[in-house]
C-alpha cells in the first residue's frame, strides 16, 4: 500500500515546484518514516472499530502506513479514516490513494476527505467544548506530519487557538494541539514535528498545554537533520513524538535515535524517568541521545535553584548596533563609554579595547547604559563548528576605572549589575558556565547556536554560597581552564 502511495507522491513531487508546495507548508514523509510512525501505536488497546485522523494528509502516506500496519492486528475489525487536506493540487492524488487503500485493505475502511481548514473549521468547537451543546469529534488514533509555516499573529488559525499562542505562531504546533484536542481520553497520537517546541518562550503556552493534557510516551530523534524527509530537503531538526491523552504521566519515557530516516534498523534507545525528560517550571523537554547526556541531566537536577531564585538574572546586552549607528565611536572620547561585545570575551577574561571599530558609544540614551559593576559576560552566538556553545568571560569593574557607566552589545548576555557582585560570585558563575557539564546541558536543552537568557535563567544552579565558594577556589588556583572549572564543580555535585 505504501509503495503505491509513495509512487504517486513521487510523480506529484516531480511536477510540483517546491516553492508552490512551500506556500502550503508541504513536504512529504518518506516510506520508512511513515512505517515507523504507524508502528508506534498500540491498536490492541482499543476496541474492534478504530477511528483514525490524518490532518494535513498530503498524498495520504501516513494513512496508508496506519492502514497497512493495522492489517497485522487481529483485534481490529473496522477502520474509519478521516483526512483533512486544503491544497487542491494534491487532493486528486489523495482521493485516488484513499480509494486504493480501501480496495486493498483486508479490514473494511470507510474514509472521508475533508477539504476545509483543519484548524479554522474547528475554532468554535475548540474554544467552547466545555459547553454541553458543542460536541467535538474525537478519534482513537491521530497521525500527522503537520504543515510547517510561520503565521502572522492575526492569522485565522492563530485566532482560532488563542490559548496556545504567544505572538506569531507556527502552524505545526497548532496542528499538534488540535490533534490532542481531537483525541478521545486515553487515545494516542503520533506526530513528526520540528524540535523547536521543546524549549523557548514562544512555545511555552503550547508546551504547557500539550504536556498537561498529554503524556509523552515516546520520542524519536534524527541525528542528521537533512535526511529525514527522503528526497525532500528540509533543514529543520525533526523529531517523532507519541503522546497519550492523559493527565497521568508515565514513570519512564523511551527516547530512541537514528542517524537518518532511511534506516530505523539500528536504533539507539534510552529509557529515562519522565521527570528527567520533561522538567522545570517552563516544561522544557530535554532530548538526550546517550547515557552520558542523560547523566548530565541527572547531575544538574541535584541543584534546586535557578539564577532568578538566588537574586541574579541573565539579560541580553542593551545596544543594537545598527539602530544606534550615529552614536558609535571608534575610540575613546569625551562623553563616550565602552561598548562591550562578544569579541572582547577571550580565554575567560574581558579584554578591552582590542583596536576594532565601534568599541565605544556616546552616553546619550539611558536605556543603553548600565552600571560599571562586576559582570559575567556570555556570548549569545557561536558557530556550529565551535567546540563550546557557552563561552563566557569575567568582567571586573575596577579594571575599567573612570567609567561610572558602560554599555553592552545585544550579541552578548550578562549576569550582574543590579547588585554589586563580589569577585567570588562572578568567578563562581564562571566556574558553572565554563564547565563541560553546563555546556552539555545547554546543548541538550537547545539545539540552536543561540544562547537565550530565558533558558539560562531556567537552568539549575547551586546556592549562592556554593557559587561563592567555587569562585574562591578558582581565584586561589588562578587557572581559568575548562578542566579546572570541571574539577571544582564536580565536588559540589
Ligand atoms: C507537511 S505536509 C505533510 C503531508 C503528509 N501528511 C505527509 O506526511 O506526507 C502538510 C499538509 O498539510 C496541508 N495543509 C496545510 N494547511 C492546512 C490546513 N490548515 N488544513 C488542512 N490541511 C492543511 C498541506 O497542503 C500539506 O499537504
Amino acid at each position: 500500500m505504501i509503495d503505491a502511495v509513495s509512487n504517486a507522491t513521487n510523480a506529484y513531487l516531480s511536477r510540483m515546484p517546491k516553492a508552490r508546495r512551500k506556500t502550503h507548508g508541504q513536504f512529504f514523509t518518506g516510506q520508512n518514516t511513515a512505517r515507523f510512525m504507524a508502528g508506534l501505536f498500540s491498536p490492541e488497546r482499543f476496541g474492534g472499530d478504530l477511528s483514525i485522523l490524518d490532518p494535513g494528509a498530503g498524498t495520504g502516506i501516513l494513512s496508508a502506513a496506519v492502514v497497512e500496519c493495522l492489517q497485522k492486528h487481529s483485534s481490529v475489525k473496522r477502520i474509519r479514516l478521516v483526512c483533512y487536506e486544503t491544497d487542491p493540487n494534491v487532493r486528486g492524488i489523495l482521493e485516488s490513494n484513499l480509494r486504493f487503500l480501501a480496495d486493498r485493505s483486508a479490514i473494511p475502511v470507510e474514509w472521508e476527505l475533508r477539504t476545509e481548514n483543519y484548524i479554522a473549521s474547528q475554532a468554535d468547537t475548540y474554544n467552547h467544548s466545555l459547553y454541553a451543546a458543542v460536541n467535538p469529534e474525537r478519534f482513537d488514533l491521530v497521525i500527522g506530519n503537520p504543515p510547517y509555516k510561520k503565521l502572522p499573529k492575526d492569522a485565522l488559525e492563530a485566532r482560532a487557538m488563542p490559548d496556545v499562542c504567544h505572538g506569531a505562531p507556527n502552524l505545526y504546533f497548532l496542528f499538534a494541539a488540535m490533534a490532542l484536542f481531537n483525541l478521545k481520553a486515553d487515545a494516542e497520537m503520533v506526530f513528526i514535528i520540528p524540535r523547536s517546541w521543546t524549549s523557548g518562550v514562544y512555545f511555552r503556552r503550547f508546551r504547557e498545554r500539550f504536556l498537561r493534557d498529554g503524556a509523552l510516551e515516546r520520542i524519536h530523534l534524527f541525528k542528521s537533520r537533512d535526511k529525514v524527509f527522503g528526497q525532500e530537503e528540509v533543514l529543520q531538526e525533526t523529531m517523532i513524538v507519541k503522546i497519550r491523552k492523559s493527565f497521568r504521566k508515565p514513570d519512564r519515557i523511551v527516547l530512541s535515535s537514528s542517524e537518518t530516516s532511511e534506516d530505523f534498523s539500528s536504533l539507539q534507545t534510552l529509557e529515562l524517568p519522565y521527570s528527567v525528560v520533561v522538567s522545570g517550571s517552563d516544561s522544557y523537554v530535554f532530548l538526550p541521545t546517550s547515557h552520558e547526556e542523560a547523566a548530565t541531566l541527572r547531575k544538574l537536577a541535584g541543584f534546586k535553584e535557578t539564577l532568578p531564585h538566588i537574586g541574579l538574572r541573565m539579560k541580553t546586552g542593551l545596544t543594537v548596533d545598527f539602530r544606534n549607528g550615529e552614536d558609535l565611536r571608534n575610540s575613546a572620547e569625551a562623553g563616550a563609554v565602552p561598548l562591550f561585545q562578544s569579541r572582547h570575551i577571550r580565554d575567560g577574561h574581558v579584554v578591552f579595547p582590542v583596536g576594532k571599530p565601534h568599541e565605544y558609544i556616546m552616553a546619550r540614551q539611558p536605556a543603553l547604559l548600565q552600571r560599571n559593576a562586576n559582570y559575567l559576560f556570555l556570548k549569545r552566538f557561536t558557530s556550529k563548528e565551535e567546540r563550546r556553545r557557552l563561552q563566557c568571560g569575567v568582567y571586573l569593574a575596577r579594571q575599567h576605572p573612570g567609567y561610572p557607566l558602560i554599555s553592552t552589545q545585544n550579541k552578548v548576555n550578562f549576569i550582574g549589575g543590579s547588585t554589586d557582585l563580589p569577585d567570588k560570585i562572578v568567578f563562581g558563575l564562571y566556574v558553572l558556565f565554563n564547565s563541560t557539564l553546563y555546556d552539555s546541558y545547554y546543548r541538550i536543552l537547545n539545539g540552536s547556536t543561540q544562547v537565550n537568557s530565558t533558558e539560562i535563567n531556567a537552568m539549575p544552579v547551586p546556592s549562592i554560597d556554593a557559587i561563592a565558594d567555587m569562585g574562591g577556589e578558582l581565584l586561589r588556583c588562578r587557572d581559568m581552564s575548562e578542566g579546572t572549572c570541571d574539577r571544582i564543580l564536580e565536588s559540589y555535585l
